[in-house]
């Protein structure tokens, strides 16, 4: 047996995508399969708890930062992965993915200046402008052929208003699970030149791509004028709740002011529970990984074949990387209300639903499918047997 063929139980109350309360608060009942949050129900590699096992044993916890081991290792496992090449004295330490963002936003922008995010897009980016008093500019993406693309006109029509300052791009998106090409950055990165617009590239599921498609970072396009938040072990190793965000900055003026405010808030204290496990990850953890791939594409791959042959009324967008599917239900042809119903408390399932990352996408939903395949095989069991009974 697989190891992330095992369903773990026990003690899932205590996390956030099983906690009962966050459950009734967002779908309305806890009675149903949790399979909203970007996290993974699988164990870590077994490396990494080993290496958090010596800590604990070793059981002294002085002051200990080393961050620039790290910075090493990112770059070593992107060499090696994606074939970038990436200077470690370029990285910054963040406490978190959103952390970084959120202070990069404030760095490059004023108050009541314009951040653009692709829409449909992760949630919290809304949340992130907003309480920094920025304002969102949506640039909605486009779906051509059955394939979500960038609106490039769109882009610059915004871009040329000025009020534009930065923006935030999702690299692999989340949720459409595009994994963005050389091409579409190339041409991303000339207007956001042309108009002084910098990038800030949450590069956050660069590890979870699927055969076929390369990943490219924003960096390797430009080094100059764009910032990508890179290496964070998050959704890589499902080290969500003990790791830390990177910010690799290359361009020194923008990489010192950075430095500076973090510095002056001493963000960049790292913990040595996370630094090691993250070493650790990067130097050991990539058969793991490979495994971890495989199993996410077979998993994938029943998903839409099943869909294909038992549920034909839904369209699935296959993504090129990420753990999250985009489904599309607006072939049931049901009210928003009578959709939830189906989904949340007939079929049982908690899927996130799809207006969270942008307006006009009632008849979407997210599901994240890093689960056992059994777990998962149930859910879409479930799904079809409440299409067929209706609502
Ligand atoms: C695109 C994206 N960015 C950031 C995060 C969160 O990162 P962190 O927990 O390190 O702040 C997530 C989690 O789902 C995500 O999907």
């Amino acid at each position: 047996m697989n190891s992330f063929d095992i369903q773990h139980q026990g003690f899932t109350d205590h996390f956030a995508k099983a906690n009962p309360q966050f459950l009734k608060s967002i779908f309305g009942t806890d009675d149903l399969m949790p399979l909203w949050i970007a996290d993974m129900d699988f164990q870590v590699a077994p490396t990494i708890t080993k290496e958090l096992q010596r800590l604990v044993d070793r059981s002294i916890f002085a002051y200990e930062f080393n961050a620039r081991e790290v910075f090493k290792a990112i770059a070593n496992w992107n060499h090696k992965r994606h074939g970038l090449s990436l200077n470690p004295k370029s990285f910054i330490q963040v406490s978190g993915v959103l952390t970084g963002i959120g202070l990069l936003i404030r760095e490059l922008s004023d108050e009541g200046d314009g951040i653009m995010v692709q829409t449909p897009v992760y949630h919290q980016f809304f949340k992130i402008i907003k309480t920094a008093n920025r304002e969102v500019v949506a640039n909605p993406l486009k779906i051509v052929d059955g394939k979500y693309e960038m609106d490039f006109d769109d882009i610059e029509q915004k871009f040329s208003s000025k009020k534009v300052k930065a923006m935030i791009l999702c690299n692999p998106h989340n949720p459409v699970g595009r994994v963005w090409n050389r091409e579409e950055l190339k041409t991303l990165v000339q207007l956001a030149n042309t108009y002084n617009v910098t990038i800030i590239s949450d590069e956050i599921h660069s590890d979870i791509i699927y055969s076929g498609t390369n990943f490219n970072s924003i960096v390797s396009i430009d080094l100059e004028n764009h910032i990508a938040v890179i290496g964070s072990p998050a959704k890589t190793f499902g080290m969500q709740s003990i790791s830390n965000g990177y910010l690799y900055i290359p361009n020194n003026d923008k990489h010192q002011k950075v430095k500076h405010t973090i510095e002056s808030l001493y963000l960049d204290h790292g913990n040595a529970f996370s630094t090691f496990a993250t070493l650790t990850a990067y130097t050991k953890g990539g058969e793991w990984l490979d495994e971890l791939l495989a199993y996410l594409e077979k998993t994938k791959n029943w998903i839409q074949s099943f869909v294909s042959k038992e549920l034909p009324q839904i369209a699935i967008h296959d993504p090129e990387g990420t753990y999250q599917m985009w489904m599309d239900f607006s072939g049931l042809q049901l009210s928003e209300e009578k959709l939830k119903e189906l989904i949340f408390k007939k079929a049982k399932l908690g899927l996130t639903p799809g207006e969270w990352f942008g307006s006009g996408h009632t008849q979407y939903m997210r599901i994240n499918i890093a689960s056992p395949l059994s777990k998962i095989q149930k859910a879409f069991r479930q799904l079809k047997s409440a299409v067929n009974e209706g609502i």
